[in-house]
């Protein structure tokens, strides 16, 4: 494109929420481009306004209702300037929450739910014809990806591509299958070509996303996705998230121990350490059998690094609960891990179960389990110092001359390099370790 070629008309998007949401993000924008849409970092003076959103925690989706607040603001602005601005919420709180957005606030024009990305075009033109239809949300998901198009415009040296959407558990706490939908896998085939699109554009790690990306029921499975992937020129390396433990199969964890470019790092969730708690969660997997899962991932890949996510405070959790959540832990041994206060969820199963948890418990609780996972993160970082490894340099740091890239257990890794290893994997050697951080130098300048 040459300088002078401004796009016609300025696209503002905002992505809460999940890696799905990155993803979808970035499809929407491919979606509009054709119409004349380019990215523009910032609301104001935008022509149209997209958030997409999280409706996971209530916080999460209260955030977009006072971003709305700003964002009308700036539309009354640029509406007294003769301008105008169209604002989509897009995403989980869109297909939650539906018309109750436009009763909120007015100032939206229109509400489509992840399922109907590839509408925009045609909801747009309807929002600035009549105020009309101003509502997708609907779970025709193959309809999605058939209609999104095929190509895309990778920015850097990894993607995010999703395979798998919705779920089908029903995790008492979560309104995940609620506003996904039922649980659905797109062709090997097709994702296969996206992949194959994005390496010969450059692209060196594809991340494979789903909400239950290990329950993906394509051809051979998420083993042999992984497998098939692994054959494309250029794609060196290969992750997937989130799983879920109960769809952890042997092929899978035979895939970690003979696949070099799966890469040696797993997010595996188990929320909490108490049996009664996991089963009030609608789990499907107790504290014993998630332990042993670990083992015998560990058994095909020994260096593997773990993390999870956790909720503390769902209801009924005594304090002996929350201490076989600790237990777990310490016997686990995270690399990285999230955790959360519990959160009710409207229409979700748990928040109509006795024993809500008084907040400051659920604070304390969560106090406690993040010390202790960030002393794991710390000595887990801490355990890589003098080891050399491959990084992939994905951009240029803070400081002149130092790029920053990943380790293969996701850890950023900042070292003194020049920009044209932007891009490659290169062997690094470790010296330094911080919480979220590694700091090392080029091997080869060392040996
Ligand atoms: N599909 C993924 C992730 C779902 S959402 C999975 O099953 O692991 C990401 C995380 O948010 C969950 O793993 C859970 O720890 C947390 N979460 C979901 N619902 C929540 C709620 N109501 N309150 C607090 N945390 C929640
Ligand atoms: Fe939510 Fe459970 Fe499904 Fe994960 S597995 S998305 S936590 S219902
Ligand atoms: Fe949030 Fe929806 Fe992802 S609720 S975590 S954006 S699937």
């Amino acid at each position: 494109m040459s300088e002078t070629a401004q796009p016609a008309k300025r696209l503002f998007i905002k992505t809460y929420g999940c890696q799905m949401n990155v993803y979808d993000s970035e499809r929407m924008a491919d979606v509009l481009a054709p119409l004349g849409y380019g990215m523009t970092d910032s609301p104001e003076g935008a022509d149209l306004v997209v958030l997409n959103t999280c409706h996971i925690r209530e916080k999460a989706t209260e955030k977009v209702y006072s971003e709305l607040g700003q964002i009308k603001r700036m539309k009354q602005a640029r509406e007294a300037d003769g301008a105008g601005m169209t604002i989509a919420v897009a995403g989980c709180v869109a297909q939650a929450e539906g018309e109750e957005i436009m009763r909120r606030q007015p100032a939206v024009d229109l509400v489509v739910g992840p399922q109907a990305y590839h509408q925009l075009p045609e909801l747009i033109a309807r929002a600035h014809r009549a105020r009309g239809e101003r509502l997708a949300a609907d779970f025709a998901a193959d309809e999605k990806f058939d209609a999104l198009p095929t190509t895309r415009r990778p920015d850097g040296v990894t993607a995010f591509l999703t395979v798998q959407e919705g779920c089908d558990k029903f995790c008492t706490f979560c309104v995940v299958p609620y506003t996904r939908g039922a649980e659905w896998s797109r062709p090997a085939e097709t994702i296969e070509a996206e992949a194959r699109g994005l390496a010969e554009q450059g692209v060196r790690e594809v991340t494979l996303l789903g909400q239950n990306v290990n329950s993906y029921a394509g051809e051979g499975g998420l083993a042999g996705l992984v497998r098939r992937l692994a054959k494309i020129p250029g794609l060196d390396r290969i992750r997937y998230t989130t799983s879920h433990p109960r769809d952890m199969d042997d092929a899978l964890i035979a895939a970690h121990g003979e696949v070099d470019e799966l890469m040696p790092y797993l997010h595996l969730p188990v929320q909490a350490g108490s049996d009664k708690i996991l089963k009030a969660m609608n789990r499907a997997h107790t504290a014993e059998s998630y332990l042993r899962l670990i083992e015998r991932i560990r058994a095909a890949r020994p260096d593997i690094a773990i993390s999870g996510d956790f909720i503390v405070g769902f209801p009924g959790e005594r304090d002996a609960d929350f201490e076989a959540t600790l237990q777990l832990v310490r016997e686990v041994g995270y690399a990285s891990a999230f955790s959360f206060k519990y959160s009710r969820r409207p229409g979700t199963p748990a928040s109509a179960m006795p024993g809500q948890v008084a907040e400051e418990v659920k604070d304390e609780r969560l106090a406690r389990l993040q010390a202790l996972l960030i002393e794991q993160q710390r000595a887990f970082n801490a355990s890589q110092t003098g080891k050399v490894l491959p990084v992939l340099f994905e951009k240029k740091g803070r400081h002149t001359g130092q790029l920053i890239g990943r380790s293969p257990y996701l850890q950023s890794v900042h070292v003194s390099a020049p920009d044209r290893l932007l891009g490659q994997i290169v062997t690094v050697k470790i010296e330094d370790a911080a919480q979220n951080s590694l700091a090392g130098v080029l091997a080869l300048e060392t040996a």
